[in-house]
């Protein structure tokens, strides 16, 4: 982390609290580390827009990972659409929809020049993105979404995302869909697995399972992968992309030679969920995104209590997802109140007081999720406030 609470403290001085701060330094060290990761192999990184969700930290990505960073990851069409009205380019959404009015909207996206695929995992999803496409006289790019699950004899490992498990029904999917009028020329395959299980959980006793699911995990499916992209080329796919990873696996996964690319977007602002991991690689990210709530009671000595605050993230409940409290250090929720609705309390370390009205700075547990409670966000470079920017929250067509 490149900036202390002082530092913080005298940035916020005179703004508005709750504020999002992004610490551009801490960013742009994480792109760096992203980019070095990728050195040696023959991969691009496609940054996920859902663990970042403002346009100018989007366009920052780009700028700044050079030729190692292409294109985006979409969560929804109508957002895709929105980034290509933007300028972006090279979209792929990872999501499937079935929505005729999103989809068509993309396909005027496709008709005007912009390079856009989709993933598709169903014949009814197939059919609604040719329609679109049709509707607007262009053939839409499909991209074939396939499920990385695992099984342990009858014990099934995964997120229950695209109904595709084997080769073969990639296969019967994308031919289905190019009878259909769709151009199939991508995969996505996301281990979510290995990327979305942390392994280093503190006082949790099961990380040493987690840590040898990943390890049985990762070849079976690398040699899965393997089976998918040449099953489909020797049936005459031409496949410009073939898509894994996330920051949570992106140190094993950018060793499988099938791929073409690998997708990242958490590791840029490592929200505290990524502290749990073991990977060498995630350890060594920083902090890059943090909100402010404002110290507005002391009910004790020992205690302040900020407004606001209950940015819990989406997900299952373990690991806990509420935000962390982070700077100054030593500041801890109280377990039987956390972040809540309207207020948050905390416990200060001994010899630590706040006056009313000082910041405290938080973690959320995931990246792009807590652009959602904020508008704009203050960007912060060498010890000042270099911009304040639009959340997609913020922007004129929210996605
Ligand atoms: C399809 C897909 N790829 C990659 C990722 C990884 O994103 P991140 O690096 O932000 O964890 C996700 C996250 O859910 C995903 O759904």
């Amino acid at each position: 982390m490149s900036l202390t609470y002082d530092a913080f403290r005298a940035l916020l001085d005179g703004e508005r609290l709750p504020a999002l701060v992004v610490d551009l330094d801490a960013f742009d060290r994480n792109v760096t580390r992203h980019v070095s990761l990728l050195r040696g192999h023959a991969l691009t990184l496609r940054s996920a827009t859902k663990s970042i969700r403002i346009r100018t930290l989007l366009r920052r990505l780009l700028d700044r990972g050079g030729s190692t960073f292409r294109g985006l990851m979409c969560y929804s069409a109508d957002e895709a659409a929105s980034l290509a009205d933007a300028g972006f380019d090279d979209l792929l959404l990872a999501y499937p929809t079935l929505q005729p009015g999103p989809l068509r909207r993309l396909a005027k996206c496709v008709a005007k020049g912009c390079l856009i695929r989709v993933a598709v995992d169903s014949s009814e999803g197939a059919t609604a993105l040719a329609r679109a496409g049709a509707s607007e006289g262009v053939a839409m790019k499909a991209c074939i979404c396939v499920d990385m699950s695992i099984t342990f004899g009858t014990y099934f490992l995964g997120v229950r995302r695209s109904p595709l498990h084997t080769p073969e029904q990639v296969l019967s999917l994308a031919r289905e869909a190019r009878t259909q009028g769709l151009e199939v020329d991508a995969i996505l395959a996301y281990e979510a697995i290995v990327a979305g299980l942390p392994d280093d959980v503190r006082g949790s006793l099961t990380n040493g399972i987690k840590a040898a699911i990943k390890r049985r995990a990762m070849p079976e499916l690398i040699d899965r992968r393997a089976k998918i992209v040449n099953l489909l080329t020797r049936d005459g796919f031409a496949l410009g992309i073939a898509n894994g990873g996330g920051t949570g696996s992106l140190e094993q996964t950018v060793h499988d030679g099938s791929l073409t690319e690998v997708t990242a977007g958490s590791g840029f602002f490592k929200p505290h969920l990524f502290d749990a991991y073991r990977s060498a690689f995630v350890r060594s990210l920083e902090p890059a995104c943090f909100f402010a709530l404002e110290v507005t009671r002391t009910p004790t000595a020992e205690f302040v209590t900020c407004h606001g605050g209950g940015y819990v993230a989406s997900g299952s409940f373990d690991p806990p997802k509420g935000p962390l409290p982070s700077l100054p250090q030593g500041l801890s929720l109280l377990p039987h109140e956390m972040a809540g609705e309207v207020q948050t309390p905390l416990r200060l370390p001994r010899g630590l007081a706040l006056p009313l009205g000082s910041p405290v700075m938080f973690r959320h547990a995931k990246a792009g999720e807590v652009t959602e409670h904020f508008r704009r966000a203050i960007l912060v470079q060498g010890g000042r406030i270099v911009d304040r920017v639009a959340t997609y929250r913020g922007e004129d067509d929210p996605s």
